[in-house]
């Protein structure tokens, strides 16, 4: 049937059968970020729009092109957020953080929205995983946050992105940059596609930025931002690099990342899948040393990076990855009557206090059905229910998967029973738990 709505182009439906793989990734970019220090912050979905266009940058075609601004009766000036890190700067110095114990480490999992050319991997909802480092001008820094963006990647199998590395140096080092690629490019301006023109006077950056193939082509010999950094702009890169060399993550210097916002300074990098097309950039960041002055509060370093999930996803599937599997249900009963459904709520209700999966007939199916139910939502066991059950106080707990069928008491000794009979199935059938287990028992001996 074809409803009469459809949801907008570039945005997703998560069904439940597919929601597992996004579960396996917020696990493991939570476990990763706070095992590197960070803590998780929430904001809300939409801003006033200068916040973005004072962070963000008024000459990007994130501001300039694609923010979704929303406005109700009586209150205009919303946008809806177009990335994380705004916002997350915008609550930081609300909130006082920036007087809190330095440097704050903070990481956040939402939404965003840009009106994108919708195509694979470039969605007009997206969602981010992103980390914050607030409070360090160290080049350990730029290495650490980098190692954790490296770390998230490893854990989720993509062993075949690259880190493309570069520095856009300071605001000093970029004002003669800035001016020698005016120079470079100027006698060009004609072959220039109609954006870079106006970005040749605004902001050249951009121009190595753009996807018009001609001008990528003028580009490709155009001056190199590194040939342009100060002494000490220098030094950090070289410090950057030194780290990583250390903890042993490989990285390709890449003059051509300038990131498309504006507020980065310093070290900028991305991380490339070569596994999901042209839009193979699943994290992108960098330092930002002058937003949070810029945004009212006190001059303070920071750096940080975001990662799309879809575009995790897509790689992760196009290398065949496993996804952590959905927890499914433990116990289903299957009854004949309605005293037999009766003690089915009841048995069901002192199995799930004791934290297992259990379900029971909610639509008055016959036997059969239940049966064929049970089978479908993938139910460890199932115990039959009928009138000779509930006389004798006993029935048969039955193992899906060998098929094996127990004695198991419907009295007290219940939960007991059963959970003797799941645990030495999980033992048997599940190398995490039983590896859980052992570590746990070794840890006690
Ligand atoms: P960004 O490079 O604009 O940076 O986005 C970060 C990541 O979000 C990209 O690398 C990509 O994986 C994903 N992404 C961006 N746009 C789309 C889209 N239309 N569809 C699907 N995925 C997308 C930022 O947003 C910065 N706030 C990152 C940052 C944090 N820099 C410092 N801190």
């Amino acid at each position: 049937m074809d409803v009469i709505v459809k949801r907008p182009n570039g945005t997703q439906d998560v069904t439940p059968a597919q929601v597992y793989k996004w579960h396996t990734i917020e696990q493991v970019v939570k476990d990763s970020a706070e095992q590197f220090g960070f803590k998780e912050i929430r904001i809300p979905t939409f801003e006033e729009t200068g916040l973005f266009v004072r962070s963000v940058g008024d000459t990007t075609d994130v501001v300039q092109k694609e923010m979704y601004s929303v406005s109700a009766t009586g209150d205009e000036g919303y946008t809806l957020r177009p990335e994380g890190t705004a916002g997350t700067i915008r609550a930081v110095i609300q909130n006082g953080l920036l007087n809190e114990a330095m440097p704050q480490k903070v990481y956040y999992l939402l939404s965003c929205f840009r009106h994108e050319k919708a195509q694979k991997g470039r969605l007009r909802e997206f969602h981010q995983f992103g980390c914050e480092l607030i409070g360090t001008a160290s080049p350990a820094a730029d290495a650490d946050l980098i190692a954790l963006a490296h770390s998230v990647l490893g854990r989720l199998g993509l062993d075949n992105v690259e880190l493309h590395l570069n520095s856009i140096g300071c605001p000093e080092c970029r004002a003669k940059y800035r001016q020698a690629l005016r120079e470079y490019f100027l006698p060009h301006r004609e072959e220039l596609c109609d954006t870079c023109k106006d970005r040749l006077d605004k902001n050249p950056m951009r121009l190595l930025d753009c996807k018009s193939e001609e001008d990528q082509e003028l580009a490709k010999d155009a001056p190199v931002i590194l040939d342009y950094l100060c002494e000490e702009c220098s030094a950090h890169f070289g410090r950057v690099k030194k780290n990583l060399e250390i903890m042993g993550i490989r990285y390709t210097v890449d003059p051509k990342i300038v990131r498309g916002l504006d507020y980065y300074t310093r070290t900028v990098f991305e991380f490339i899948s070569k596994d999901i097309g042209s839009q193979g950039t699943v994290c992108g960041g960098g330092r930002y040393d002058g937003l949070i002055e810029t945004m009212g509060g006190k001059a303070t370093p920071a750096l940080g990076f975001a990662m799309g999930l879809e575009r995790l996803i897509l790689a992760m599937e196009s290398r065949g990855n496993e996804f952590i599997a959905e927890k499914t249900c433990d116990l289903c009963f299957v009854t004949m009557g309605d005293a037999a459904a009766e003690k089915s709520v009841e048995l069901a209700q002192l199995l799930r206090d004791e934290g297992y999966a259990v379900e029971y007939d909610l639509v008055g199916r016959k036997l059969k059905q239940q049966m064929n139910y049970a089978d479908k939502i993938g139910a460890k066991y199932v115990i039959v229910l009928g009138d000779s059950e509930l006389e004798s106080g006993k029935a048969k707990l039955k193992n899906m998967k060998s098929g094996e069928q127990t004695d198991i008491s419907l009295g007290e000794e219940l939960c007991e029973q059963f959970a003797a009979q799941y645990y030495a199935m999980m033992m048997d059938t599940d190398d995490d738990f039983r590896k859980f287990v052992e570590a746990f028992s070794d840890g006690q001996e």
